[in-house]
């Protein structure tokens, strides 16, 4: 079994440590936190040996009557490797503690790019993560479009990607988030971060990403235009992101008109936190003009992540290749919907 640490357990790092406990060959070793919350409530509630981040905030702990298995670095030594889940810029700072205890660890979207030996999407690059003791797993976003771009590259190549992305202002449970009444472009200068984010993941790759920030919590929206090295029909690339286990094409009949709706069903198909792991494509909206592609996805910002982070997991373990990996993560989670 591999042993995994998971520091950070908040949106990403609960969803993470939850998903590694339901992998045959992997332990929650445990998890760390600096506050005693409810979210601390819950890892012990959980059972997840539950670590201080923190010294000087164990006696807050103490004080909350919530028991503590150690210190994050005893955490670190004993993981085979660690989920750094930190709020963005903690997980640089934390990169010298993984060194010191020789333990691999992977990183979120939120990190800088340039301190890792590579960023990671499971269907895209898995094995460059390979052996390596610094890995970050790419964003929400760029996750969600480097999920798309991976098949439509192999089968028809692709001259030019242009995305528009309408993001949530903030995740449910960020209340300081916004905007609250407004549609702002964010950032207003071209291009957005995550063109070049997604060329972390494939570097010869033409991209321009446009990015809006609106008063939404539920989901991402892409709208997608992909100039691809072909002219396939919209039924051909239909059936061919149909067979891509990530992605979700959603039937017309479904009548699931928005965000709103997927999270819905999500909930009625009894997902935990009612996540949706996969990228959403409208199947009606996926058309071709020659060799232009269009089409809306929407992304779940706080899971989609999820299972890129158990793949990755085995990624820098090398102990299985990403088909095997891709194949028990899905199982694993009752991945399709
Ligand atoms: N939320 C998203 O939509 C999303 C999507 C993809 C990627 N990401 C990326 O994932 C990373 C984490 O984001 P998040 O949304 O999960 O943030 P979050 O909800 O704020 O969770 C981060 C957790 O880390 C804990 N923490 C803070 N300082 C710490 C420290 N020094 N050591 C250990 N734990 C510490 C915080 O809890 P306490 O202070 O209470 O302990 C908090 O619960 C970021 O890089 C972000 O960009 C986020």
């Amino acid at each position: 079994m591999l042993r995994v640490g998971i520091n950070g357990y908040g949106t990403i790092g609960k969803r993470v440590a939850d998903a590694v406990r339901a992998q045959p060959d992997m332990e929650v070793v445990g998890v760390a936190k600096t506050r005693p919350n409810f979210e601390a409530e819950q890892a012990v509630e959980k059972d997840f040996p539950l670590y201080a981040a923190v010294e000087d905030r164990v006696e807050l702990f103490d004080e909350a009557g919530i028991e503590l298995a150690g210190m994050v670095e005893e955490l670190v030594e004993a993981s085979d490797v660690v989920v750094d889940a930190c709020p963005s810029g903690i997980g640089e700072q934390n990169s010298e503690m993984y060194d010191e205890y020789d333990t691999p660890a992977l990183y979120q979207g939120g990190e800088s790019a340039d301190f890792v030996d590579t960023s990671f999407n499971a269907r895209s690059n898995f094995s460059d993560a390979n052996g390596a003791d610094h890995v970050r797993v790419v964003s929400c976003n760029t996750t969600g479009l480097s999920r798309l771009v991976a098949p439509l590259r192999e089968e028809y190549g692709v001259e030019k990607v242009r995305t528009t992305l309408v993001r949530r202002g903030g995740d449910p449970a960020q209340t300081g988030r916004g905007p609250i009444n407004d549609i702002v472009p964010n950032p207003v200068t071209l291009p957005s971060h995550h063109g070049p984010d997604v060329k972390t993941i494939f570097p010869d790759l033409d991209i321009d990403t446009l990015g809006l920030k609106v008063p939404a919590t539920l989901m991402h929206m892409h709208s997608v235009n992909v100039t691809l090295d072909a002219e396939p029909d919209a039924d051909e690339v239909r059936e061919l992101l149909e067979g891509e286990s990530r992605l979700f094409v959603i039937p017309e009949h479904f009548d699931i008109d928005g965000a709103g709706k997927l999270k819905e069903y999500a909930q009625d198909v009894g997902r935990p936190r009612a996540d949706i792991w996969e990228n959403c494509v409208w199947g009606e909206s996926i058309t071709t003009e020659g060799d232009d592609l269009y089409l809306f996805q929407a992304i779940h910002q706080e899971s989609d992540v999820v299972p890129e982070n158990v793949d990755a997991i085995r990624a820098v373990t090398n102990s299985a290749d990403a088909e095997e990996s891709i194949r028990t993560t899905n199982e694993s989670l009752g991945m399709g919907i």
